[in-house]
């Protein structure tokens, strides 16, 4: 196991305690807001005590209770109760699109950001009212071809010292904090370069960051305290700076990584080590999920094994024609469509894309439902991610449902229904929501499906992998109205000869 700080097991607790926290802080301080609506309630009652019971049951059957909902009001908008207040969820595409392309002093990302992770206090109201990190981050990460051959070369590096496996032998891992050591590296191998990326304490420390905010244990005065020595950051202040101050941006030798693209869009006060280092925080967090999905598709790949022969076929089959390019990545359909499928099924929660409405009328969707200022929105992603009218099979892990869509697609380059661009794993819908939809869709996508594709590639070459049990695929940890990948799950991993 990699000499990660944090113990598994206090990661679980971490979880748990994320998720019953908000609810407790809702229940103490909660929004007030109106019970009262024409918008039809989760269950069938509005009044206090049983929308309080209703939000008590949630906690501990949460995903059975909303898939009952779904089928009741999936084709619009209806209300799931917390303590005090409701969450109006949003399920038909039309609306869900409506909501996603509203403008953010009309439906607030940053408002449901703050409700879930309660951001101005883990993060810092400076990075959430001045979010530049977002454009920063769209514009550095763009131009993958420029990057990629450090990303795979970290990810090889990567796997290789942390499996550390001996000759043939089959070795039993533990996946999460073996994925998350081999994630966190290879990013921040793009997003700061060596040796700082391979340096164990700063990964920890990003890594338990990520865990205190989802804990809410960090306020915002407090920052880790990184290893001085090799963060180029700490002395930024003194000397990148001040060679952009009499230059400007262009200048010789100019790293391009994580900082400069923030120096391109920072304001003046935010060109300090300290808010350099906490936009960096920031985007690790964005970042953390990435090893959740290469976890999910890892335990998908052994629960179906008869995926591994035809996948390894693509990935051998591109690499020995093409190399290791990011061209020759996305030219892996089957892989594309693995990872897709497995993200469909795992990836979103329960509840996700939060959002506020901060007008002061409310906002009113094209079938005239008005949602009241300062309600919170969310979409019930797992649902929408699964439903019978769009998928067929919809709970049925099938790795080749977008690669096959793809082979009776048109070619056509316009991004219509029918183009071979609209069943990509960064592509997103209403009724694909793992990156979100619209406005604010997941600007690190592009970068997080190629580090995926790369990754599992990387796994299907060079080693063989089977399930801890035949036929068993570690569950998911559900909570409340959260989900994330089992944490304790184990996989058999060997070197191919
Ligand atoms: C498999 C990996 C990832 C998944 C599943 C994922 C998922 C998401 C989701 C669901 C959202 C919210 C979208 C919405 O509410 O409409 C989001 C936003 C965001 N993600 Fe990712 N993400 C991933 C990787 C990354 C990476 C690698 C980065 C790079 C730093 C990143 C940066 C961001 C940022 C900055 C936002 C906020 C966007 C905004 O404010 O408009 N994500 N992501």
């Amino acid at each position: 196991m990699p000499p990660m700080d944090m113990e598994i097991r206090t990661y679980l607790l971490y979880i748990l305690a994320a998720v019953s926290l908000p609810s407790l802080a809702s229940l103490l301080y909660g929004q007030r807001h109106s019970l009262k609506s024409t918008i039809p309630p989760f269950v069938g009652t509005t009044n206090i005590i049983s929308s309080c019971l209703t939000a008590f049951k949630l906690q501990f059957s949460g995903t059975k209770m909303l898939h009952k909902a779904y089928a009741q009001h999936g084709n619009g908008v209806f209300r799931l109760p917390s303590f005090f207040r409701w969450t109006y969820l949003i399920s038909e595409p039309k609306l869900v699109s409506e909501m996603a392309s509203a403008p953010e002093h009309i439906v607030s990302f940053n408002g449901g950001l703050e409700d879930v992770l309660q951001t101005d206090w883990t993060i810092g109201q400076d990075v959430t009212e001045n979010p530049y990190h977002t454009p920063a981050i769209r514009v550095g990460l763009r131009n993958i071809n420029q990057y990629f051959p450090q990303l795979h070369d970290e990810l090889v590096h990567a796997f290789d010292d942390t499996l550390a496996l001996q000759n043939h032998e089959w070795k039993l891992i533990t996946v999460v904090p073996t994925i998350m050591q081999i994630i966190s590296r290879s990013t921040s191998r793009v997003f700061l370069g060596l040796p700082l990326c391979r340096n164990q304490e700063y990964l920890d420390l990003t890594n338990n960051h990520n865990m205190r905010i989802f804990f809410r244990l960090t306020d915002s005065p407090y920052l880790p305290k990184l290893p001085e020595t090799d963060y180029r950051s700490a002395d930024h202040d003194s000397q990148e700076c001040q060679i952009e101050r009499d230059v400007g941006h262009e200048w010789p030798d100019r790293p391009n990584d994580l900082i400069s693209w923030l120096l391109d869009f920072a304001e003046e006060e935010e060109r300090t080590a300290e808010a350099l280092v906490r936009r960096i925080l920031t985007l690790n967090l964005a970042a953390h999920n990435t090893w959740m999905s290469l976890t999910a598709a890892l335990y998908d790949l052994t629960r179906y094994p008869e995926y591994v022969l035809p996948l390894r076929e693509e990935a051998e089959w591109v690499v020995a024609d093409q190399g290791w390019t990011r061209t020759s990545i996305s030219n892996m359909v089957k892989i594309d469509s693995f990872l897709r499928e497995s993200q469909r099924l795992s990836a979103s929660g329960p509840i996700g894309m939060a959002r506020q409405i901060v007008a002061k009328d409310g906002f009113t969707f094209s079938d005239g439902t008005t949602v009241p200022y300062g309600s919170f929105l969310s979409v019930p992603g797992h649902n929408v991610n699964t439903d019978p009218v769009v998928y067929e099979n919809p709970e049925v892990f099938d790795g080749f449902r977008f690669s096959r869509m793809r082979e009776g697609c048109s070619g056509s380059r316009e991004g219509k229904e029918g183009s071979i661009f609209t069943r990509h794993m960064v592509t997103t819908s209403p009724n694909h929501v793992v990156y979100g939809h619209g406005r604010h869709a997941c600007p690190g996508r592009f970068f997080a499906a190629t580090q995926l594709k790369t990754a599992l590639a990387h796994v299907l070459i060079n080693y063989d992998v089977k399930a801890e049990t035949n036929g068993i695929r570690p569950q998911d940890h559900e909570f409340s109205l959260f989900k994330v990948p089992n944490t304790l799950g184990r996989i058999y991993v060997r070197k191919r000869v």
